[in-house]
């Protein structure tokens, strides 16, 4: 623990809540759509720029489990948008070494766009140089919920003792299990909430609230923020040396 206390590094892992675009949208008269169009843009460009800003897993947060209560119009444009981006970005990611992977409960997705989820996380599997989580259908709650169902039925099948439930076990079942927790999340347009995202695992991540819609959030501030993060103490709890 002391170590953590006096290394001052960049974040292993960034986790982002990609807020504004309807906003960024709504000022330039455009519909919605055209919002998370010009997102999907800054995507690519944040994704990119991890390798030289020495962030090795980003995180970020697509659509989440509350986000079904817009209207039919937006959601359907979304998940037209996120196979778009699958089409189209996959043999780059492929070919620039990002391992990606999507958290969220699948179930109800469309089984055209989960095929597609499959096969990119299948083909880029091997790729190491920058780990890529997509949260799709994805809402904190409901991923420690679902990952207690998952437990309790391998105590119900005497796989398991109920003796041996804690904190680790639990992680074990998170869609997340494969991944370090956050050490930073960022969100942007200005509104300082979780919203449901990675509840568990940002127990002691850094948080930063930027006012910048998301289509306009460029490399260069991220870079900004990373490394600003590099200049924080943290304490997980300990007390400074
Ligand atoms: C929140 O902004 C954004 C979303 C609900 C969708 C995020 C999606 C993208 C950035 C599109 C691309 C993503 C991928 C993976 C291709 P908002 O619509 O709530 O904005 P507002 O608060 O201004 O209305």
């Amino acid at each position: 623990m002391a170590k953590d206390v006096a290394e001052k590094q960049s974040p292993e892992h960034v986790a982002i809540i990609m807020d504004g675009n309807g906003r960024w949208a709504q000022q330039r008269g455009r519909p919605r759509l055209f919002g998370h169009h010009a997102g999907a843009k800054r995507v690519r460009e944040i994704v990119s720029a991890c390798p030289e800003i020495g962030v090795k897993y980003v995180t970020i947060f697509a659509f989440s489990t509350e986000n079904w209560k817009r209207t039919q119009t937006e959601v359907a444009g979304l998940m037209r948008l996120f196979q778009r981006y699958i089409q189209r970005e996959a043999q780059d990611l492929l070919d620039n070494g990002v391992c990606v992977r999507f958290i969220g409960d699948r179930v109800k997705l469309d089984s055209k766009l989960v095929t597609m989820m499959d096969n990119l996380e299948l083909s880029t599997a091997h790729n190491t140089r920058v780990h890529l989580t997509i949260a799709l259908n994805y809402g904190g709650r409901d991923e420690v919920t679902r990952a207690a169902q998952r437990l309790a039925y391998e105590v119900e099948q005497g796989r398991l003792s109920y003796k041996d439930v804690d904190a680790e076990t639990l992680a074990k079942f998170l869609d997340t299990h494969v991944l370090p927790d956050p050490d930073l999340v960022i969100r942007t347009s200005g509104e300082a909430r979780i919203s449901n995202f990675l509840l568990w695992q940002s127990a002691y991540a850094e948080y930063e609230f930027v006012d910048t819609l998301w289509p306009d959030f460029t490399a260069e501030e991220f870079a900004e923020i990373v490394a600003r993060f590099g200049t924080r103490e943290r304490r997980f709890g300990a007390v400074a040396v």
